[in-house]
């Protein structure tokens, strides 16, 4: 399968989100990438659900909108009526991770789980058959335009294995430090999605960044 671009608006001009959603909705990237940060899980603040419902009547992408709060499940309903279609949620920051995917499911979107560069993938072993993607982070979230980390192809490699041996259809989605320098590499080891902020955004040319990273 030919991998998916996911821009992340975390890096647009939010003076001009406008136009970063125009743009990106004019390019071949199927999905918008929507970072939700809380201070709290994340050591910074970003957007939350009446940004994403603004833009909502721009875009008919999917939106992709990753969660980096902690105890999601209290905005589940208002992510969902903002107008995200797949939500992410932490390993890290759910108690009861299996209850938070039946509830993200149960509201009527695709199901993601995001973890961190050090949780290692194996803990997924008894949730990937519940969840349509896993959002591994390869740099600590948090931040847009930061050093991909690399042992993120080992990690890969297993998750590829872990969902062959439970008969999972999950999409395995790559953000952090996603660039044309990475991005053939990536999709060699199985990522189906690729987030790209920064390589989007601050590029002379964003919507040829686009282009060729889906090339
Ligand atoms: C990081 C976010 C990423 C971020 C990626 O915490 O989850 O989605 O926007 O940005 P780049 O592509 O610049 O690393
Ligand atoms: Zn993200």
């Amino acid at each position: 399968m030919a991998h998916i671009i996911a821009p992340s608006l975390l890096s647009a001009d939010f003076a001009r989100l406008e136009q970063a959603v125009a743009l990106v909705e004019a390019s071949p990237a199927p999905w918008l990438h929507l970072d939700v940060m809380d201070g709290m899980f994340v050591p910074n603040i970003s957007f939350g659900p009446p940004v994403i419902k603004a833009i909502r009547p721009l875009s008919k992408k999917v939106f992709d909108v990753h969660l980096m709060i902690m105890d999601p499940d209290r905005y589940i309903h208002a992510f969902r009526d903002a107008g995200a279609e797949r939500l992410s949620v932490h390993y890290e920051a759910c108690t009861h991770l299996h209850r938070t995917v039946q509830a993200i499911k149960a509201a009527g979107m695709k199901a993601g789980v995001a973890i961190n560069p050090h949780t290692p993938v194996h803990l997924l072993e008894d949730i990937v058959e519940d969840i349509d993607q896993v959002c591994m982070m390869s740099v600590n979230p948090g931040f847009g335009g930061q050093r991909f980390i690399h042992g993120t192809y080992r990690k890969l490699d297993r998750l590829r294995e872990l969902r062959e041996l439970r008969g999972a259809s999950l999409l395995i989605e790559v953000d952090g430090g996603v660039s044309l320098e990475n991005a053939a590499e990536l999709a060699d080891h199985g990522a189906d999605v690729l987030v790209a902020g920064n390589s989007v955004f601050g590029a002379a040319g964003p919507a040829a960044a686009i282009r060729a990273l889906s090339a």
